[in-house]
């Protein structure tokens, strides 16, 4: 590709891009030329991005505004995708989603650094069902309180799939190890799209200047109930499970229980997100230039580890390193 920046390499700091969706878009950028600087509260997270030729990995507290401040100097552009699906003491929603893009795009205003592409999710909306979509739209009014004077772009995804994922992965080491599955919200829709194909979407809305000013909601080519995705998930690891679907009562009592479980799988706001469907009636505009790849093409090989690469998870497992760890 072109880069059109003609006074040096065009320099991208990217917040959250040590995760699952950001790794997958720094590898992007890196492969493009462009210079990028991945911000992570520890760099051992972000190992796996660090041999890349063009990143650098830089250990920085976001919370803290002058160490921001100081990590962003000198970017043509920044990207943050720090996002949280359950709040956990201090890192609540209204700090991750709305404070911080409010404290990014003010520092991005007094640095001169024009362009923004903001992660946001879909169906947030003021009136929305949960705390999490509620504060994602809160975010995203936030960055627009600047669309006078940045070049902003909003991107708001369905459910994100692709190796590593937490969603799919979920599902597929419940189907592996109990006996019945019980379902919430068996009903509430999703239109996964593909990790590779949101990262796509950001490096060719990068420097389009058609997206600026834009926010688009981004959808794979398929809508699927969450039981028919469990029922794909159980066809592709070849166990068939009775699926109980758990009516709305049932749901928020479940996820209560797992509330109380050191590691949140799900939360009553999770359920309450899903009472809006996930989905979207342009699944990505044509000016993304992305063809959306359909979740029956890519789940398989990662959940079967059917590729060359997956060879080496047995040794990572081996070695004590998680085998999802994030690419
Ligand atoms: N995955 C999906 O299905 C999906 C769907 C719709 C929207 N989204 C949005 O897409 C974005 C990326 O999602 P993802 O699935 O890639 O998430 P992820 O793997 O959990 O990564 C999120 C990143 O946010 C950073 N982060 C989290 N809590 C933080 C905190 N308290 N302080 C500083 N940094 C923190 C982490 O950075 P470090 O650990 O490196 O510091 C991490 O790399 C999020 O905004 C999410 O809401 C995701």
């Amino acid at each position: 590709m072109t880069i059109k920046n003609t006074t040096g390499p065009y320099k991208i700091t990217v917040l959250g891009g040590a995760g699952f969706a950001g790794s997958c878009l720094v590898t992007k950028l890196d492969q493009a030329g462009y210079q990028v600087k991945v911000l992570s509260r520890r760099r051992e997270t972000a190992k796996h991005l660090i041999l890349l030729p063009n990143v650098q990995v830089v250990t920085c507290d976001i919370s803290d505004n002058h160490a921001l401040k100081d990590a962003l100097k000198g970017s043509d552009a920044v990207i943050n995708l720090v996002g949280i699906l359950h709040e956990d003491g201090k890192n609540g929603f209204e700090n991750i989603h709305h404070q911080l893009p409010r404290r990014v795009t003010q520092l991005c205003d007094e640095l001169g650094i024009a362009r923004l592409i903001h992660m946001s999710a879909l169906q947030a909306s003021k009136n929305a069902p949960s705390a999490y979509l509620k504060s994602k739209a809160a975010g995203e009014a936030a960055v627009n309180e600047f669309s006078k004077k940045l070049d902003i772009t909003i991107f708001k995804p369905s459910v994100i799939f692709g190796r590593g994922d937490s969603f799919i992965n979920m599902f597929a080491n419940l189907v592996k190890y109990l006996p019945v599955i019980a379902l919430a919200k068996p009903d509430a829709k999703f239109q996964p799209i593909w990790v590779e194909d949101v990262a796509q979407c950001f490096v060719n809305a990068l420097e389009n200047t058609t997206t600026y000013g834009e926010s688009y909601e981004l959808g794979g080519p398929q809508i699927v109930t969450l039981k028919q995705l469990v029922e794909k998930v159980m066809h592709i690891l070849g166990k068939q499970r009775p699926i109980i679907g758990l009516n709305d009562t049932l749901s928020m009592l479940q996820a209560f229980m797992l509330e109380l479980m050191p590691i949140k799988l799900m939360t009553r706001d999770n359920i309450r997100s899903m009472q809006v469907d996930s989905i979207t009636a342009q699944p990505i505009a044509a000016e993304l230039g992305v063809v959306p790849t359909a979740l029956d093409v890519v789940v398989p090989e990662y959940l079967l580890n059917t590729s060359p690469r997956a060879s080496y998870d047995a040794f990572r497992s081996a070695a004590g390193r998680a085998i999802n760890a994030r690419r």
